[in-house]
């Protein structure tokens, strides 16, 4: 097994970022390929809180090789920020070690504050976004629009695309009572910025690609989560990009047959932040329990994450949409305060029983879950690192997910640090091959 594919099975903010870095030493290069710093990956190094939003988790790792894919939208402010946040807890980075696609968007400072009227115009519908210009970047991508990388490096291409785009732009913000925004201000800003990112700026597709065939590994980490995906998530209560397994073709520039595995991470329940349907949210002292044991608050907006119970229909679908090969499942130890333990096998919805996920909200809503309960293990969990020490109670709630998931676990992440994690070797070997003995 050379590459390999991690994403979340849920609504994101499943623990990516600790199992990334845990996957980190298998590899040679690690790759994000769709989203911004609306993501939040949490990675806990020698007890230091560690939250990454644009670049791959991987880079805490000093000989790893980070990529940024084209199928990103990069804020050039936030990708220095980032740096220099590292920085200054003593990771140095340089383009040595760091690539960003010269076909990714650029966040524009309009894409903010178009996101901030659509939002005010939906009203009570509005999605809840991160209000980090994600979804109107994505929009002017996809209207043929967008600013890329490369054009932050040729000041007659980037003037020309600010003052089309400022065009159309302005008459929207008039519209709407803002100020209309200067192109020559935005246009010196973005030249200079340009000029700070250009040692960064690569052919990523190529890059890869002769990485790849010169024997390189790479790991290729998904942000967000399959139910916020652009196409196959609970729309329209979804990020603005694929967060699923396709978005790793589209988003780097390589064929499908690089990705060689699929490992899906998954909470032990679930949460979601923002607007949407949720059919396991528990509004009452449980999930609000859960809440503060899982420290459930939005690593990149600070948000409260809604709670709830794992939902076994939403999880199987998104095994079955991204072809997960593996589980690693997190934050158990959380659910061990609490005197029992739910978990949705189906739902019903009007006289009929629903195996299968409806991604539509209006269905969504209405559903009712079917549970299936366990009592609490009596043995913590909480910091475990061997699986043979783990308590009876606990296995039959491992078993009967990997029975409701048609998926095997292999790692389970009892805790905060790089080392709270118990790794079932057989199970990781069947995906990773040797690879699976280069780790922890
Ligand atoms: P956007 O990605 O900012 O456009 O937000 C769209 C939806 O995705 C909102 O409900 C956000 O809360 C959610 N979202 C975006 N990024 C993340 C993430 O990293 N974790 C969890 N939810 C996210």
């Amino acid at each position: 097994m050379a590459n390999l594919l991690v994403l979340g099975t849920q609504w994101g903010d499943e623990g990516k970022g600790k199992v990334v870095d845990f996957l980190a030493p298998a590899f040679e290069i690690i790759a994000r390929y769709q989203g911004g710093h609306n993501a939040g990956h949490t990675v806990y190094l020698q007890g230091k809180k560690i939250v990454l939003h644009l670049i791959p988790s991987g880079i805490l790792h000093p000989d790893k090789v980070c990529i940024i894919g084209n199928g990103l939208v990069v804020s050039p402010q936030a990708f220095f920020k980032e740096l220099e946040d590292l920085k200054a807890l003593g990771v140095e980075v340089g383009p040595e070690r760091l690539l960003v696609s010269r076909a990714a968007q650029v966040i524009m400072p309009y894409h903010p504050l178009l996101e901030k009227i659509a939002e005010t115009s939906r009203g009570q519908k509005m999605i809840g976004t991160t209000c980090r210009g994600i979804g109107p970047c994505y929009e002017d991508k996809a209207a043929r629009w967008g600013i890329r990388v490369a054009d932050l490096l040729e000041p007659d291409v980037l003037r020309e695309k600010i003052v089309d785009s400022l065009a159309l732009k302005n008459r929207i913000f008039e519209a709407f009572g803002y100020p209309p925004l200067a192109a020559e201000s935005i246009l010196a800003e973005y030249l200079s910025l340009g000029e700070r990112l250009a040692p960064y700026v690569a052919d990523v597709s190529l890059f890869l690609s002769e990485q790849i065939r010169a024997g390189k590994s790479v790991l290729f980490e998904g942000a967000q989560g399959a139910l916020l995906d652009l196409d196959h998530g609970t729309y329209p209560f979804v990020t603005s990009s694929s967060c699923t397994a396709g978005g790793v073709c589209t988003g780097l520039g390589l064929s499908p047959r690089e990705v060689n595995g699929v490992l899906g991470i998954t909470k032990a329940y679930t949460t979601r932040v923002g607007s949407g349907p949720f059919p396991t949210e528990l509004k009452d002292e449980v999930g609000a329990r859960i809440a503060r044991k899982g420290d459930e608050f939005g690593a990149t907006t600070g948000r409260p994450r809604r709670c709830g119970w794992f939902d076994a229909v939403a999880v199987r679908y998104a095994c079955r949409i991204n072809g997960v090969d593996l589980i690693a499942l997190t934050k158990p130890d959380v659910l061990e305060e609490l005197t029992e333990v739910k978990a949705c096998y189906a739902y019903r919805y009007k006289r009929t029983v629903l195996k299968d996920f409806p991604s539509e909200p209006w269905i969504l809503e209405k559903v009712e879950p079917q549970y299936r309960s366990f009592p609490v293990w009596t043995r913590s969990i909480h910091r475990a690192r061997d699986f043979s020490g783990l308590s009876a109670g606990f296995l039959d709630y491992l078993k009967w997910l990997e029975d409701n998931l048609e998926t095997r676990v292999g790692l389970i992440s009892t805790g905060v640090d790089r080392e709270d994690i118990i790794c079932r070797r057989d199970e990781l070997e069947k995906v990773l091959g040797e690879k699976a003995r280069l780790l922890g």
